[in-house]
Order: C-alpha cells, then structure tokens, then sequence
C-alpha cells in the first residue's frame, strides 16, 4: 500500500469532558507527512486534549482521527508513533537504561536493537553518564530528556510532542531543535505543541494557532512570520485579542 500523504487527520473533533468542561469544538487539521508543525495556542486552549485523542488515549464526542492512515488505537499504528507527554510521569524506582529496555520491549525491539540505540540515544540527550541514576533522582530537563529519548527509541515515523522544550536549558534545546529537524530529514513527521513561539519559528514548516478549542490560524510559518525574527509572536497575540474580541461583539 502506498504511504499516505497526509500523517494526521482531524475531523470535526469535539471534546467535552465528563463534569461539562469543552475542550475542543469542531476542530479540523491536517498535517501533511514530511513536515514539521507547531501546535500553539494559549494555557487550555485544547492542545493536550488534541494530542491525547491522537494517540487513542481517550475517545473524542465527536468527529474522527486518523493517524498515518490508520486508527490510532490499532497496534500497528501505535509502534509507529513516539510520544513525548507534558508531563512525565515514569516509575520512579526505574534507571533511564531500565525504563528504554521496558518501552523497547513494549514496541517489540530485539534486545541488541534496544541496547544498540539505547547507547546511541543517551549519548545523543547527554545521559549516557547518569544512566544508572534512578529516574526520582532526576531534575526536571533530565527528565524531560528521558522523555525524548524514549519517544525516539523505536525509530517512529510521526513523532507528537507535548511541550518539548519545557525544562530544557539551551544546550539541551538546541539539541531539540537538531534532534527535530533531523526527524525531517528522514522523512519523518513531527507535531509539537508549544508556547515558544520563537523555536516553533525557527523550525516549523507549518503552525496552528489553537483558541478555545477552534483553530484562529493555520499556515506556513513564513506566511505568518514574513521575514522578521519574532514576527510570531506579536502575530500570536493579535490573533488571540481579535479572536477575542470578536467573540465578545
Ligand atoms: N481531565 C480533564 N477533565 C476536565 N477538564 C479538562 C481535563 N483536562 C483538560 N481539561 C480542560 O480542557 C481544556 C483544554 O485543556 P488542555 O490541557 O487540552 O489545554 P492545553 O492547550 O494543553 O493547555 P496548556 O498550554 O496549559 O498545556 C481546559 O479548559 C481544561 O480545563
Ligand atoms: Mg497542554
């Protein structure tokens, strides 16, 4: 079967909690296989609500998702995709060796594939050398590096990040921003979520502005920038007044 084109599709997503919180409403998005797009909006906007229905975490109301062609709630889907969360949340007891052993063996890596990229991985994140810490022992950015390294691990063809850059020094994100673009390189797809907005700038092909669970923008990442450093920013909080004020006439 040829690979589909698109990588993520969204249709008319709508997400109201149980207790009557609506997270998303009538959203649509499509991210097209090989590109990089940055998912932003402000704090409870809907994006780890997206991004949860993505991975088949939990059921949408209404409307559908499709994920490299497929249900994201099948397997053969699922080992096809690296999830970093916005919050980690690993069994503290573990080592970060421990914890790529337990995810590699999950997707179904031979145990030399899990040792071979497992070296690779933590000398590529910069833990190589607390490898044998365990991970209650960790700050917050080795955390997260942690994170990265166990959503790369089975060499996945979308990767979906909540929040990557969170917690990193510069050091570690300027390494986020190699380690993503060298997904597209690949081939790969990579969705984010984010609230900086300079890094989604530097590397995205595409972004989405998410509000109140609508998308108020979405587009080449030139179009929205044109060709001045920190345009999306400015840019993001106008079209998050005048949503806003639209929405109060
Ligand atoms: N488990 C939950 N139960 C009830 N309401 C929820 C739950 N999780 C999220 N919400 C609500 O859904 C909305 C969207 O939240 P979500 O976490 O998706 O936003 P977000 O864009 O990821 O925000 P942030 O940038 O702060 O991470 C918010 O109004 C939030 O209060
Ligand atoms: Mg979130």
């Amino acid at each position: 079967m040829p690979e589909p084109t698109v990588a993520i599709e969204i249709d008319r997503l709508s997400k109201v909690y149980p207790g009557g919180n609506r997270a998303l409403s009538d959203f649509s998005l499509a991210v097209d296989a090989g590109e990089i797009f940055g998912f932003l909006g402000p704090n409870g906007a809907g994006k780890t609500t997206t991004i949860k229905i993505l991975l088949g975490f939990m059921p949408p109301t209404s409307g559908t998702v499709r994920v490299l062609g497929g249900d994201p709630r099948l397997p053969e889907t699922r080992r096809r995709i690296g999830y970093l969360p916005e919050v980690a949340n690993y069994y503290g007891y573990m080592t970060v060796d421990e914890l790529l052993r337990y995810y590699g063996r999950l997707c179904g890596m031979s145990r030399d594939a899990i040792r071979k990229r497992t070296d690779e991985l933590l000398e590529l994140v910069g833990l190589a050398d607390v490898r044998r810490r365990q991970l209650k022992h960790f700050s917050k950015g080795m955390l997260q590096r942690a994170g990265i390294a166990q959503a790369l691990l089975h060499d996945p063809d979308l990767l979906i990040l909540d929040e990557p850059m969170t917690g990193l020094d510069p050091p570690a994100r300027l390494q986020m921003r190699d380690i993503i673009l060298r997904q597209k390189q690949q081939g790969k797809t990579v969705f984010f979520s984010s609230h900086e907005l300079s890094e989604a700038e530097l590397i995205c092909d595409r972004v989405g502005i998410l509000k109140a669970g609508c998308t108020v923008w979405c587009g080449p990442t030139n179009e929205v920038t044109g060709d001045g450093a920190g345009n999306l920013e400015r840019i993001f909080l106008n079209m998050i007044r005048q949503n806003e004020s639209e929405q109060q006439k």
